[in-house]
């Protein structure tokens, strides 16, 4: 949810910490802040705003002469959960006394309880935060070993946390911890990095160490050390990242988000490949033994969740078994009727949203089998799941999720097809045929991407509408979910997501002169349903805007506009009818001129609740 990052070496920090905030503003930009161990102590820059207005007060004092500048320091871009966005309330976090500074990523649950006690004994807060009890509890607790002091306040935590400390008596030591928020320690040939995410680091160093939860990082110019809550000392084996830097680039690009959308001929090749051959998903996928489970339920958040909704119409087609999909927000709570019987599937981009940790940990707790779909290695559900398949998407940087969400359609279609063989529900030579089509979806990608600029026309005539509504029929009303949270998300414009059939249930009646519905017509046995609803909402006045493999239809009239898409068999045709609407989305918030990959309230990986 907000990023942060910290840094000991032979480099001034500033430009190295605030280019790794660079690299983290997609995780929360409503402030950001930095602190560095100067010739006098803790100098502290922190303020509301995007990180380029902190840029902006930097070079102001480096006009001044009063440059900031050190060999240690934190850093942090922040996604306000408890305090609003202002300069007090900005990370890094300080005691009253000063002699610890904190940045932190996540949410502490009984901070209150932390304040209230503190406050009884004197201390005086200044921000409305959770995060300044840890800065405080540390300072109340320190007594000359740093190491020991950030042991006993997380041990008086509760909830979820990613920390980077330093203290004023250690002026080239930094600290770090974490449990439940992701954090990785970078070593480079010039310094060490503590960071919420790989990208911030990757310009220095390919060598980062996952840290796993409640582990200890202790961090030299020259080593790093890693140690338990115990502190006793542990071995941990650093990894390579494979991805380059310019994958966390814009390539020219606009955003990222066009880059990631253009990007997924290769993505959906790359998924193909990992679990079709013998990569690493093939071999997972074969150890799974699917016919002892009776039930599969799919449980994630937004879109990752519309994923879910979309596979299990193609589990249910394929494997016959009834296939449940939750909110992971929801299921977490609801004491599912679960057991060691039903096959839990999680689906998370990030693999750190808190609500899908919940979720998987609850699965567990109830001894359900746990298989992930994560894009990001090393990540807390990577880790965690009984299984483990991954997207090939590389960073996601954009918040609105493209590449990801059709790697992940891929990893669940090729699972339904080898469930549905595993189960005896269709012979190879259908496995195969399923399989073949599969491959075909990059090539058919292509084709779409190649033909934008009539979607970017069209979508330009579409920045004026105050709600726009997506309809389906069947799996084509799963996809126009995940349509209806990518034009909300980028471009601030209402939107709701409805089963054809349901439209006349009530929300027709919102449909008026000029509304725009957006309707997924596939040409498959509903084809004519749904066009008899195109029809019941164009007699009301509405526009709408057909995109599928259906026919041609006449354009003539003025309320139709088509966007055609290449024949693919019904179950894999939301991997098509996907990138149609990622494009629409897209070019409508870029005609208002919004800013595309850091929409606003939002953060790309929600790991609070
Ligand atoms: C998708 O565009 C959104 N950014 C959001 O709904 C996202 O899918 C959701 O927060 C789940 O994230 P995850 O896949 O990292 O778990
Ligand atoms: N809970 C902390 C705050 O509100 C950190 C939020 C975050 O992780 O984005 O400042």
């Amino acid at each position: 949810m907000c990023g942060i990052i910290g840094y000991v070496g032979d480099k001034d920090a500033v430009p190295v910490i605030i280019d790794g905030l660079k690299k983290l503003e997609y995780r929360g930009y409503d402030s950001a802040g930095i602190a560095v161990y100067g010739k006098n102590g803790f100098d502290i820059v922190k303020q509301k705003g995007r990180l380029v207005v902190l840029e902006e007060r930097l070079s102001s004092l480096m006009r001044e002469n009063k440059p900031l500048s050190g060999h240690l320091g934190i850093g942090h871009t922040r996604w306000a959960t408890h305090g609003e966005p202002s300069d007090i309330n900005s990370h890094p976090h300080t005691g009253s006394k000063n002699r610890i500074a904190v940045v932190h990523n996540g949410i502490i649950e009984n901070y209150k309880q932390i304040k209230e006690r503190l406050e009884n004994r004197g201390v005086t807060f200044v921000s409305q935060t959770d995060s300044e009890v840890i800065a405080q509890l540390a300072e109340h607790y320190y007594s000359g070993d740093i190491i020991d002091t950030v042991i006993k306040v997380s041990n008086a935590l509760e909830g979820s946390y990613a920390l980077g400390v330093m203290c004023i008596d250690e002026p080239d030591l930094l600290v770090a911890i974490k449990k439940d928020n992701p954090l990785i320690i970078g070593k480079s040939n010039h310094g060490n990095f503590i960071a919420s995410d790989v990208p911030a680091v990757l310009k220095h160093t390919n060598q980062v160490y996952y840290l796993n939860d409640r582990e200890v990082a202790v961090l030299h110019e020259k080593d790093i050390q890693f140690f338990n809550t115990d502190r006793e000392p542990l071995q941990k084996k650093a990894e390579t990242i494979t991805w380059s830097m310019d994958s966390a680039e814009k390539d020219g690009y606009p955003h990222f988000m066009l880059k990631e959308i253009m990007e997924q001929p290769k993505v959906l090749r790359d998924t193909i490949q990992s679990a079709v051959t013998d990569g690493e998903n093939r071999k997972v996928l074969d150890n799974i033994d699917i016919i002892r489970f009776d039930k599969i339920m799919i449980t994630a958040c937004g879109s990752a969740y519309n994923a879910g909704v979309v596979a299990k119409y193609v589990f249910e087609k394929l494997c016959r078994i009834s296939v449940e999909v939750e909110l992971a927000s929801e299921f977490r709570y609801k004491d599912a009727v679960i057991n060691e019987k039903t096959l839990v599937i999680l689906v998370s981009q990030s693999g750190e949203t808190a609500d899908t940790i919940a979720a998987m940990r609850e699965a567990k707790s109830k001894s359900a089998p746990t298989l992930a779909i994560v894009n990001v290695v090393g990540s807390a559900i990577a880790k965690e799941a009984d299984y483990c398949i991954f997207t090939a998407a590389g960073p996601e940087i954009a918040v609105a999720t493209t590449k990801a969400f059709s790697a992940q359609l891929i990893l669940l279609y090729i699972l339904a097809i080898r469930f549905a063989r595993r189960l005896g529900k269709i012979q190879p030579e259908e496995e195969q045929k399923q399989i073949e089509e599969i491959k075909s979806l990059p090539d058919k990608v292509s084709e779409i991407l190649d033909r934008i600029g009539s979607i970017q026309m069209y979508a330009s005539t579409c920045i004026g509408y105050k709600s726009i509504f997506f309809i389906g029929r069947n799996i084509d009303y799963a996809i126009a979910l995940e349509g209806s949270l990518k034009l909300k998300e980028i471009s601030y414009i209402h939107s709701e997501a409805y089963a054809g059939g349901e439209l006349k249930h009530g929300t027709i009646s919102l449909v008026e002169e000029n509304t725009l519905v957006v309707a997924l017509s596939n040409y498959y046995y509903l084809y004519n349903k749904i066009m008899s609803n195109a029809e019941q909402v164009i007699s009301r006045g509405a526009k709408v805007l057909l995109i599928g493999n259906c026919p041609k239809v006449d354009q003539e009239s003025g309320k139709f506009y088509h966007i055609v898409l290449p024949q693919v068999s019904e179950i894999f045709s939301p991997s098509l009818s996907v990138i149609a609407l990622q494009l629409f989305s897209y070019y409508v918030a870029a005609n208002k001129g919004l800013d595309i990959d850091k929409p606003r309230n939002l953060a790309k990986s929600v790991t609070v609740e």
